[in-house]
């Protein structure tokens, strides 16, 4: 059950320019999830910093902020650099306590440990730069900023809550072994730093989508027509016969922040169950 609105973590109503309000951190906070995510946590009044890479992004972000005058602020990041990260946190911190940090940067990237063999019969393997980059976005960003958090929390003294993002590929997933790799450390990282930061009042949960049905996801079903007829076949074998909708997945987020009970969970929110393979 989630605390009443009042209790929860970094909503505005403390001093009267808002300065000791207690900020949220989104990072990936410019497309998709994050963003619904970023957009959802601004709506009910909570200070939050969107954070990414690309700045049109955050300039888009910006313009939403003050078209519905959200408090909602963004800043730049790289999640696989531990400078970047450290910067982030370093400004979060100038704006407010931060009580709590979702993170959503990650890309899926589809690749067969053994693709079809070329005109030579030799297999195609998995590119090697394709699996460090995966490792390096999905699973060491997790790690930094998974540190920074910690250490800026538990100097705060006042506890806090870290949301990290899986998949429901983290259980082993056909065609995407790298990435479920990744997502099963970010599974792992949560559980372990749940148990070490309890002390300090910090909470670490996952999130763990299956497939989002967002821009993203609609703009590349529209380019390839290949690739809409398998994620038709996909969705048929979702239990509930759809994907998630952005704000499905945001809303568990918000939950994982507000309920003062969770940590190192796993939620998945993936309809009843993800097809690991249909082909
Ligand atoms: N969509 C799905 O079906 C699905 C399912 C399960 C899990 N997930 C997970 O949910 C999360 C969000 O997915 P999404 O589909 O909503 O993603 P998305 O629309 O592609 O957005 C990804 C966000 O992460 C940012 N980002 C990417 N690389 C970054 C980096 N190195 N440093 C900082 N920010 C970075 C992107 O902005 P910039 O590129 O400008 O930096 C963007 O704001 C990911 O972790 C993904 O693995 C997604």
């Amino acid at each position: 059950m989630s605390v009443p609105p009042e209790a929860g973590v970094g909503r505005a109503g403390g001093s009267p320019d808002g300065a000791e309000d207690p900020v949220t951190v989104v990072i990936g906070g410019t497309s998709g999830l994050g963003l619904a995510t970023s957009v959802a946590l601004a709506e009910e009044g909570r200070r939050t910093i969107a954070a990414a890479r690309g700045s049109a992004r955050l300039q888009q972000v910006r313009t939403l902020a003050a078209a519905k005058s959200l408090p909602l602020t963004v800043h730049p990041v790289d999640v696989t650099s531990a400078q970047s990260v450290r910067e982030l946190f370093a400004h979060a911190e100038s704006q407010g306590p931060v009580a709590a940090c979702v993170n959503a940067a990650g890309q899926n990237l589809s690749r067969l440990l053994l693709s079809r063999r070329d005109q030579n019969g030799e297999w195609r393997l998995h590119p090697e730069e394709e699996w460090r980059a995966t490792i390096e976005l999905c699973l060491t960003g997790t790690f930094l900023v998974g540190r920074q958090v910690a250490e800026l929390m538990a100097r705060q003294g006042a506890g806090g809550v870290l949301v990290n993002i899986a998949s429901s590929t983290w259980s082993g997933s056909w065609g995407q072994s790298a990435y479920a790799a990744a997502k099963a450390g970010v599974v792992s990282l949560t559980r372990s730093w749940a148990l070490e930061l309890a002390d300090h009042g910090i909470r670490v949960v996952c999130v763990a989508p299956g497939v989002v049905d967002g821009t993203a996801l609609r703009d590349k079903c529209a380019a390839n027509p290949g690739h809409a007829r398998f994620m038709d076949r996909l969705r048929e074998r979702v239990p509930l016969r759809r994907f998630a909708a952005e704000s499905e997945v945001a809303a568990s987020i918000l939950h994982a922040i507000d309920n003062e009970y969770l940590t190192g969970n796993v939620m998945e929110v993936h309809g009843g169950g993800f097809p690991s393979r249909i082909v």
